[in-house]
């Protein structure tokens, strides 16, 4: 049976995807864990979950010998717009505790490491629209040299010590359990929580500028799917460009619209619409098509009425 530790399992992605992995591989199966934030009820009382931080080499391997993982699982990461700010963290947090793990598995004898990457390792040099797999990689962010430094690290493993490392670049993605923790495109998820509680949102991105995004449940399915994929059968490895939908801010708002025609959108860009103009506006994933199935479910108009569905219910709880 796996045991499998998903490291920075309070953020965006971790709340989510840690729950659906105790439902595949057994609550006592999958260990959570989280730096400093404190656990939703659901995550502390599904499963064990301990408090460390994976630039510690010495907790990490404690932790790892304590559960007996076979699989780590790294969440954890200083995103865009946190890393400008402290670039000494992102780089603490995304490069030393990566090597931590990759290490750490290496010496255990792991069976799978999964590290995700993000579009942000693109730059202005990068073809924008349909950006390929194989492509210029010289992105203008902290945050993006430490996923291009994280993804060539992972190869490395492979191809030096065999160890099975995997990843996929996330586009922007969209939830409504956790707020995403400073990147530069929380606005797609912000806007929704303004349009159920305000009708009105005041976006830090200029209306015609485009990203590749993804709502929660498709980046999950994105996530377990190559984590389940066959080893044998991957020519990529811990760079796999994922799409699932690419839309402008105004594409979004008039989307929202849809659903609560009083909806006001103004736009006042800051400092990080140079963030978003040095991404693709789309990307293409053949690959993670051809060699582990990759197929999206969510476009953004059946995001959008989920979205709203989920949120005006909790508003009405007083939630929000
Ligand atoms: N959502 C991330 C960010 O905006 C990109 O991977 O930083």
């Amino acid at each position: 049976m796996k045991k499998i530790l998903v490291i920075g399992s309070v953020g965006q992605i971790g709340s989510e995807f840690t729950l659906d992995l105790r439902k595949i591989y057994g609550n006592e199966n999958v260990i959570a864990n989280g730096r400093k934030t404190k656990p939703s009820e659901k995550l502390l009382k599904s499963g064990p979950f301990e408090f460390f931080s994976a630039t510690n080499k010495g907790d990490l391997e404690f932790y790892c010998k304590k559960y007996n993982i076979d699989t780590i699982v790294n969440m954890a990461a200083i995103l865009s717009v946190v890393g400008e700010d402290k670039p000494m963290l992102a780089w603490d947090v995304n490069m030393n505790g990566l090597i931590n793990v990759l290490e750490v598995a290496r010496d255990m004898k792991m069976e799978q490491v999964l590290v995700p990457s993000s579009i942000a390792v693109f730059g202005p040099e990068t073809p924008v629209n349909n950006t390929p797999q194989e492509t210029i990689l010289r992105p203008t962010t902290m945050y993006g040299v430490t996923k291009v430094a994280g993804e060539l690290l992972g190869d490395y493993y492979v191809r030096k010590y065999g160890l099975d490392v995997r990843g996929l670049r996330y586009p922007g993605i969209i939830s409504n359990e956790t707020l995403p923790g400073g990147g530069t495109t929380d606005y797609a998820v912000a806007i929704y929580y303004e349009a159920i509680k305000n009708k009105k949102y005041t976006c830090f991105v200029k209306e015609d500028t485009q990203l590749p995004m993804m709502y929660m449940p498709d980046c999950i399915k994105a996530t377990i799917d190559l984590m389940q994929a066959d080893f044998s059968k991957l020519k990529h490895h811990s760079d796999f460009n994922v799409g699932a939908m690419s839309f402008t801010a105004g594409e979004l708002a008039a989307s929202i619209k849809k659903y609560i025609p009083e909806f006001e959108i103004t736009y006042a860009p800051d400092h990080r619409q140079a963030i978003a103009d040095s991404w693709p506006n789309s990307v293409d994933d053949s690959a993670a098509r051809e060699e582990w199935g990759w197929r999206p479910a969510y476009d953004l108009d059946a995001m959008t009425q989920d979205m709203l569905k989920v949120l005006g219910e909790k508003h009405k709880k007083g939630l929000l």
